[in-house]
């Protein structure tokens, strides 16, 4: 590619998006957050009253769909049509329903298409679940971001009380065991290894060490 990219994949809740923002931001790369716009399709069918196994409902929605990203801290301002959903997409209910709208092939090529146009100007750091193996197959840098489960249960429960969301550990660790599921068992592009990424494993690991050890592999790479 032109322009430098750099993938990064991984279960959920694993701090790809931490990560990734922290990077793009440290090397002047555009950050695209493949998560928000699978979840904020899903907010879009929420807000027209369909039913989420309604796949030709959704599929007919997707043209009148526009997303959009603005600088924010600590997390950048998502918009949908216009309207600041940047906290609507994350609750409990659009995230256990992300991972159905999200196996839909009229939902995935569509927002494929999207996230491949913001690599044609510009070097991007991108995260999600197939960036590696399926949005940008020739990055020059992909990462296949993981952690223990009970690591990541933790991590949300730190980050569900700090929004004063009451939801016990170990109902987030079935959460985030069943979505990590259906995200590796769906029929297309699912979430699973790139041949040719490199495992880092950042259980036990604070945010500083992990951007470190991703930056020494993007210097190795350029
Ligand atoms: O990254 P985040 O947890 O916000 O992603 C939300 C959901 O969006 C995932 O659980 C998955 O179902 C879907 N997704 C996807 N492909 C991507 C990024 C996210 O299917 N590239």
């Amino acid at each position: 590619p032109a322009h430098f990219q750099v993938a990064i994949d991984g279960p959920a809740s694993a701090g790809k998006s931490t990560i990734a923002k922290i990077l793009a931001t440290d090397l002047k790369y555009v950050y695209v957050d493949t998560g928000a716009m699978y979840r904020a399709i899903t907010l879009a069918a929420k807000n027209a009253g369909l039913a989420y196994e309604d796949e030709a409902g959704i599929t007919a929605l997707l043209p009148e769909i526009k997303i959009q990203f603005l600088p924010g801290e600590p997390v950048q301002h998502v918009l949908l049509n216009g309207v600041e959903v940047t906290e609507d997409i994350r609750s409990t209910e659009i995230t256990n329903n992300v991972s159905l709208v999200s196996s839909y092939a009229a939902v995935r090529s569509d927002l494929v298409n999207r996230q491949r146009a913001l690599t044609a100007e510009q070097p991007v750091i991108m995260d999600g679940r197939d960036i590696g193996t399926t949005v940008l197959p020739d990055a020059q840098v992909k990462i296949f971001l993981i952690a223990s489960v009970e690591e990541r249960a933790e991590r949300r429960y730190k980050e569900n009380v700090q929004k004063g969301m009451k939801v016990d550990l170990e109902t987030l660790k079935e959460e985030i065991e069943a979505r990590d599921y259906k995200d590796s068992h769906r029929e297309i592009s699912p979430l699973t290894k790139a041949d040719d990424a490199i495992t880092v494993d950042t259980t036990g690991q604070n945010i500083d060490q992990v951007v470190a050890t991703i930056k020494t592999i993007i210097e190795d790479h350029q």
